[in-house]
């Protein structure tokens, strides 16, 4: 079965309730409905309801009915929400007046609508840039215990089937931290092999890239990533690490047996961790759009309750897919 199928599949026998804030977003809404008809997630959309309502007759969309319809501007939870921001804010002076301001924001709304317990898990950003959703969340809802840094995984299938498993890999950071230090680069290392095994469903083999493979070049970036190998290895033994290691040595056995020899995981990598997210982000990219490969993601890793940002270029299929994604990080991860 297709690799989202299970996914779907999973969330059903375990329904979680997702908030999707751009609800008046065309795309969103025909997602929602999607979501609604598969029924695999009870989704709750914000928006003004006359307006969600009147904009899925446009589209005639059935089963929007179905979903929960929430008014950033009158609802009954807006001053016990803004206390809530208040009291987590304390420190960073935010006041009354200020929380009750922001929480008509339907992104600020949707995280303490989590934060709250009245949500499992968010996807937003068909509508708005990725620091715009990523803010609330940071500052509301925070890290997982034990994690400092949040990141952005992707996973990829490729149509070319020899590599990682099965034409699967699962690339990090390709979202959101800009230029990690050695103990945050070891963390994504960790927090995406945890990804791997518990969403993308396989056990990881993870490369740390570099342009160096075992001290073949000698630089201060090169450093960088050598110690958050060493770091991640300390962090998780039971995960397979490999690093400092160049990107070509990482996915073709005759190379990686040349560069690095004796590895397991050198060709044979299905995990590739970048030592930034403008490389991240730059590779995946390429690999999407120049080698047909299917990006999943990003997949937020690190959070204290499953938030995932989207691409503003991204289809009505991504939404779906990700809220999917996010029904099954709310459900256990
Ligand atoms: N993990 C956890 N917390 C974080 C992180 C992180 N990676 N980054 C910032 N924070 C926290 C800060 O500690 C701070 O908390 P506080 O207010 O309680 O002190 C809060 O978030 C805000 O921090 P700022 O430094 O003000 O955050 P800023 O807005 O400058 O940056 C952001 C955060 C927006 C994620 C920034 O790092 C960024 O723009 N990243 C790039 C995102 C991006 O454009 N990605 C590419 C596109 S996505 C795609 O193509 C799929």
């Amino acid at each position: 079965m297709e690799f989202i199928e299970q996914l779907k599949q999973k969330a059903r026998g375990n329904k979680k309730r997702i908030v999707l804030p751009e609800g008046l977003e065309e795309r969103t809404l025909r997602a929602a409905d999607i979501i609604l008809e598969e029924d695999f997630a009870d989704v709750i959309l914000i928006g003004n309801p006359a307006k969600v309502q009147e904009e899925a007759r446009r589209l005639e969309l059935k089963s929007i009915s179905k979903a929960c319809l929430v008014d950033p501007e009158n609802h009954d939870k807006m001053e016990a929400y803004a206390n809530m921001m208040v009291e987590i804010r304390k420190k960073k002076g935010l006041t009354k007046e200020d929380a009750l301001s922001l929480i008509k924001n339907p992104l600020f709304l949707a995280v303490m609508m989590i934060k709250a317990g009245d949500a499992d898990g968010e996807v937003a950003g068909a509508d708005n840039a990725t620091g715009d959703v990523l803010r609330p969340a940071f500052q509301y809802v925070k890290t997982a215990p034990g994690i400092s840094v949040v990141s952005g995984a992707f996973i990829m299938i490729l149509k070319d089937k020899k590599f990682g498993d099965d034409g699967m890999m699962v690339f990090a950071d390709c979202a959101v931290h800009p230029n990690p230090t050695a103990e945050e680069l070891a963390e994504i290392a960790v927090a995406t092999g945890r990804t791997t095994q518990a969403i993308a469903g396989i056990e990881p083999r993870i490369a740390m890239l570099s342009f160096s493979t075992k001290g073949s070049a000698k630089h201060e970036m090169v450093d960088k990533v050598v110690n958050a190998t060493r770091i991640a290895k300390e962090m998780a033994p039971d995960l397979k690490i490999e690093g400092e290691i160049q990107s070509d040595a990482a996915i073709i056995p005759e190379i990686g047996q040349k560069k690095a020899p004796g590895s397991d995981i050198a060709g044979y990598a299905n995990v590739l961790v970048f030592p930034t997210l403008e490389t991240g982000n730059i590779a995946y990219k390429l690999v999407q759009r120049m080698a047909g490969a299917e990006a999943i993601g990003p997949v937020l890793q690190g959070m204290a309750a499953p938030i995932n940002d989207l691409s503003r270029g991204c289809s009505v299929s991504d939404i779906v897919n990700l809220v999917a994604i996010t029904a099954n990080q709310a459900g256990g991860l």
